[in-house]
């Protein structure tokens, strides 16, 4: 099991060759204004699959309330190439959302949620998510300055969260940024750089 360990991903990239922390820099500058948050996810697996998630749609960061351990195999060890963050509490997640200038999204079931296909995304969101036992606590989507909810219309009550954050980004990206061009692709899969460490 991986834990978020900044010190740990300082060694990795100091001895990683000059091509590879190039590759890095280059999807750096490429990352869109946006971000994610996930509070307290107790499956491993869903973070791991979240991180990987948040690296197909250029998130620009990946910011851990609570619970900062993932499965770095649902990751697809992408997770070193990754801005993450890890704060304690909503106190200190709050504090540094509001100083970075972002907008908080709740990206929750509720009364006060609008609906995503209406949703006019602010320039710089940072959408929240919430555990899969318990959602997004009260307190968090307190905090939130807004709130967007996927739109169901099956029987089951909510979406797994990482497919729930798929679609959010999914849909920022292309509404907010259509300039940007796809990845190339080879085959039946998105073209590998050798730097990112990737198996086809
Ligand atoms: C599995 S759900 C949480 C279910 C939890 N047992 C509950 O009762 O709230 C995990 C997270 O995915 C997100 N989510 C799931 N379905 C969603 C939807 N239709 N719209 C917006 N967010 C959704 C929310 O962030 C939610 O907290």
């Amino acid at each position: 099991m991986a834990r978020f360990d900044p010190q740990e991903l300082e060694k990795f990239w100091r001895e990683q060759n000059p091509r590879r922390r190039a590759l890095r820099a280059r999807i750096d500058e490429m990352r869109l204004p946006c971000a994610v948050a996930i509070e307290n996810l107790s499956k491993e697996m869903n973070l791991g699959n979240l991180i990987r998630t948040a690296n197909a749609f250029l998130c620009g960061e990946i910011v851990l309330i609570g619970s900062e351990a993932f499965d770095a195999t649902g990751s697809g060890q992408i997770h070193r190439f990754e801005r993450m963050r890890h704060f304690p509490d909503g106190d200190a997640f709050e504090a540094y959302a509001r100083q970075a200038g972002y907008t908080i999204i709740a990206v929750e079931i509720g009364g006060r949620a609008e609906l995503l296909p209406r949703f006019r995304h602010p320039q710089k969101p940072l959408f929240v998510l919430g555990s899969e036992l318990y959602g997004l606590s009260d307190e968090l989507t307190a905090r939130a300055d807004r709130q967007v909810m996927i739109p169901q219309y099956g029987l089951i009550p909510c979406l797994n969260v990482n497919v729930s954050c798929s679609i959010v980004l999914y849909d920022y990206v292309t509404r907010v940024h259509p300039e940007l061009a796809p990845a190339p692709v080879e085959g039946a899969k998105y073209k590998l750089d050798p730097g990112s460490g990737q198996s086809g």
